[in-house]
């Protein structure tokens, strides 16, 4: 077993099968990574995703989970995007099949599905199916004490968007006259000027970003709707009221470009921009981070960015030396603006 800060910023070059036993356990804060997509292409040297059978692949990968499972601290987490795959026009489901495996074991907790909507997908000749334009990043942790920085999540996005910007002094003043003229009895109107008044208050701290409020006989109904919905709270009270949380409402949606880099030579690799926002919501400045299939280096690119460690293991040399290249390149040579 290794000591693990003999192996900070390093990358090995080996099968992660084996060098992953040599990892402590309970030593790493966060493991992400994209393994090998099933059938997907030829990385030489045999391994994971050249399979024939995908039941034989997900056992593969779940050998290699679990070794993630041990590796990683009570506070860690585990990230693992896969891709899908068509067998003679039927989609498998491919990442599904794996996340649904590794919760009947019950020894991590799937926290998020989060998917990467891909701006630019690869077009595909197939006229009688749509482009596959999403990937899951399955977010999985060992207990219920992860890290986990919500804010820090897409956070350039408040600042561009000023989402945290507070509301003025006339924000929702029509409000008050729509239910002055409104038909609600006293005792609704008492009510709904009370919960104007609140979340008029929450807007002007910057709680929110803004609100709608749907008033009985003034607005249209929304359509359909379950009890306790907006349409049972206008029958019942008289109005609704819409918070609009803008970027504070962090969704479990990332929109990013398929990453080109200059002079790669790698076929598979994720985007700096996804990995980026993922470790800021994992992984605070210091922890340790690794990835068993670091390919081009992309993880290691952005931990070195963020003033994380990473831990790199990849089985070619030829993708060891580039990524070993790529990350000294980028050291001094990265603006935030830009990556943003
Ligand atoms: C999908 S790619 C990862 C790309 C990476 N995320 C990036 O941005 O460059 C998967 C990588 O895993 C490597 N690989 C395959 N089997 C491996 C194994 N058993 N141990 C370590 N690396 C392996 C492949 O050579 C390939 O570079």
């Amino acid at each position: 077993m290794q000591n693990i800060t003999e192996l900070l910023n390093k990358i090995i070059c080996g099968d992660c099968n084996k060098i992953l036993q040599e990892i402590p356990a309970n030593s790493v804060d966060c493991v992400i990574t994209s393994p090998p997509y099933f059938c997907q292409r030829e990385y030489g040297g045999g391994g994971i995703g050249n399979e024939t059978k995908v039941e034989e692949y997900i056992d593969n990968l779940i050998r290699i989970f679990h070794q993630c499972v041990r590796v990683i601290k009570p506070t860690g987490t585990i990230v693992f995007n896969l891709g899908d795959k068509y067998i003679d026009g039927n989609l498998l489901l491919v990442p599904y099949r794996f996340a649904i495996e590794i919760q009947k074991e019950n020894i991590v907790k799937l926290i998020n599905e989060l998917t990467w909507v891909k701006v630019n997908p690869t077009p595909k000749q197939c006229l009688k199916k749509l482009i596959p334009a999403t990937e899951p990043f399955f977010i999985f942790s060992k207990t219920d004490d992860y890290y986990f920085n919500r804010d820090a999540f897409l956070d350039y996005k408040d600042k561009l968007c000023g989402s945290k910007k507070k509301a003025g002094n006339d924000v929702g003043k029509k409000y008050f006259e729509l239910i002055e003229k409104s038909n609600l009895s006293n005792e609704e109107k008492t009510q709904a000027k009370k919960e104007l008044n609140e979340v008029i208050m929450e807007a002007q701290q910057g709680k929110i970003e803004s609100f709608r409020m749907k008033i009985r006989g003034l607005h249209a109904l929304p359509y359909g709707g379950q009890a306790g919905g907006r349409l049972t709270q206008i029958e019942n009270k008289g109005f609704t009221i819409i918070k609009i949380y803008g970027n504070s409402m962090r969704r479990d949606v990332i929109e990013s470009n398929v990453e080109t880099i200059k002079g790669n030579i790698h076929p598979a690799i994720y985007p700096e921009f996804l990995i980026q926002e993922i470790l800021k919501l994992l992984t605070k400045e210091g922890d340790f981070i690794l990835d068993p299939f670091l390919g081009s280096g992309t993880t290691a690119v952005v931990a070195q960015r963020l003033k994380r460690n990473y831990i790199g293991i990849e089985i070619h040399s030829e993708y060891v030396n580039f990524a070993e290249n790529r990350i000294k390149q980028d050291k001094n040579n990265y603006t935030l603006d830009l990556f943003i």
